[in-house]
């Protein structure tokens, strides 16, 4: 078994600004994994500290056994991790097709078109919406368009910030569901979310952040159940 990411001590935060204060995680390949916690806990930051666009201080982070701590985000790239924002991600005033050919730009021209249909097999309903602007999506199709953008450069480590934050309850289902799919290809999943019940309904394990910090790790089924979790972070009505 791969571990494609494996964390421990990770400090970072933006700039001279501590957010991140000791996180020990790991992702073992083929695994969906969701980190939830509060507004502001260092999910988003956890995940860019990952990637490359926070700033790192200190701790390993391990990719497929390799450090890669403080690495370029186009190193990471080139190693197969892709990055999904939670919010600015497409350019809104380009078509959908320029959108995923901005995704792999130094591909040669048959292999782009071949990494674009491919993509759009797994998000089939961009496909009539190729010649028009990403401003025109809805936000579930926005969502999918930069799902797909992240794929055209062939990654097997997929990290998603909040997929199905804002969007309606169908679409939110839609996008777990593809994400789920894409796992089934065997991509390895990271996700971190408030939409904390539906993620963790299609993930193996789950990690409860606070303050920057791990404050519990279950098997997500485990924490689906957890009464204490459940009044804390995952509301009491069932979705
Ligand atoms: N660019 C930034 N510069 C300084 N502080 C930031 C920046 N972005 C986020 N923060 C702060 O980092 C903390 C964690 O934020 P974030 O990682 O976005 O939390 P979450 O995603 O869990 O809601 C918050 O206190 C937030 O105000
Ligand atoms: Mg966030």
């Amino acid at each position: 078994m791969t571990r494609v990411l494996d964390v421990s001590g990770l400090e970072g935060g933006y700039d001279k600004v501590q957010i991140m204060n000791g996180v020990d995680l790991y992702v073992d390949e083929g695994e969906f994994v969701t980190v939830i916690g509060p507004n502001g806990c260092g999910k988003s930051t956890f995940i860019k500290l990952i990637f490359g666009i926070a700033t790192y201080y200190k701790g390993s982070v391990k990719h497929k056994g390799q450090e890669v701590s403080g690495w370029r985000t186009d190193s990471l790239v080139n190693r197969g991790i892709a990055y999904v924002p939670q919010v600015d991600n497409v350019f809104p005033s380009l078509s959908v097709r320029e959108n995923l050919e901005m995704g792999g730009i130094s591909l040669p021209t048959p292999l782009l078109e071949s990494r674009i249909d491919r993509a759009l097999d797994m998000f089939e309903d961009l496909r009539p919406r190729m010649n028009d602007v990403a401003a025109s999506l809805s936000g579930g199709q926005r969502q999918m368009l930069a799902i797909s953008r992240a794929l055209i450069n062939d990654p097997d480590f997929l990290l998603l910030d909040e997929p199905t934050a804002a969007l309606s309850p169908l679409y939110q289902q839609q996008i777990i569901e593809r994400i789920d799919a894409l796992r089934a290809k065997g991509i390895t999943v990271l996700i971190v979310e408030q939409n904390a019940r539906l993620s963790l309904s299609r993930s193996d394990r789950g990690y409860i952040f606070s303050n920057g910090k791990v404050v519990h790790t279950a098997p997500a089924s485990e924490i689906l159940v957890d009464p204490q979790i459940n009044e804390y972070f995952l509301g009491t009505k069932k979705d």
